[in-house]
């Protein structure tokens, strides 16, 4: 019988040169769907915002993925302020469509949030917004639980997920209520 082949990927960081890749990539329907207008919080911006990491994810040597991560105690209130020092929070999007919904997406985000729990990150969180099914479940499959929402953060509506270094994934948490506390101080 053959061994399942775990596939790994090349995960490099942005350059200027990936500029107009990612700007189209931005600009796909697949994409823009959830993360907005392209307009809005250009990739350019966050290349220069030291709270922010970018990544280029490759498959056989082709870019199809964009990931980065931040600091999720740079900006006050945040609604990942709940999770400890050094915690990192994590966007997403695979640029290429026709890689969508083959495995791709859990498969990259469980190896990238290893590789911060690698550099000491104690914990992640990614939010994506709540009619975004796939990326619940391809979240899921990497790790993360539900901790809460849906709810509204500045950013837009969404559901929190998080996963912990250390603890073996559990099933989503479907439910598990927190307040939105962050949004007011309170
Ligand atoms: C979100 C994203 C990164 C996930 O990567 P992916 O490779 O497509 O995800 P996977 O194939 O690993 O998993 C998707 C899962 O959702 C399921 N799914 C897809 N569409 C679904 C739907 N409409 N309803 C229910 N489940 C759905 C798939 O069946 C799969 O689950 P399964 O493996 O149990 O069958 C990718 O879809 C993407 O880039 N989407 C566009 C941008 C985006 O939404 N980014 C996330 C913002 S938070």
């Amino acid at each position: 019988m053959l061994a399942a082949v775990e596939t790994r990927y090349l995960i490099r960081p942005v350059g200027e040169a990936d500029l107009p890749l990612l700007r189209g990539w931005r600009a796909r329907p697949h994409v823009s769907r959830w993360w907005g207008d392209p307009a809005l919080e250009p990739v350019e911006e966050a290349l220069i915002e030291p709270n922010i990491a970018l990544w280029i994810a490759e498959l056989a040597g082709r870019p199809f993925a964009f990931i980065q991560d931040y600091d999720v105690h740079a900006w006050t209130p945040h609604p990942f302020d709940y999770l400890p020092p050094g915690s990192r929070g994590l966007d997403v999007y695979i640029g290429e469509p026709e890689l969508v919904g083959l495995g791709h997406g859990s498969r990259l985000v469980r190896q990238h949030v290893d590789h911060l729990f690698g550099l000491g990150a104690p914990a992640v969180g990614i939010d994506p917004h709540p009619d975004n099914t796939a990326a619940h479940r391809a979240f899921a499959k990497a790790g993360f639980a539900v901790a809460s929402g849906p709810l509204d953060t500045p950013w837009g509506r969404a559901i929190l997920m998080d996963r912990r270094a250390g603890i073996d994934p559990l099933p989503v948490r479907e439910g598990r209520a927190r307040d939105a506390s962050w949004r007011t101080g309170g």
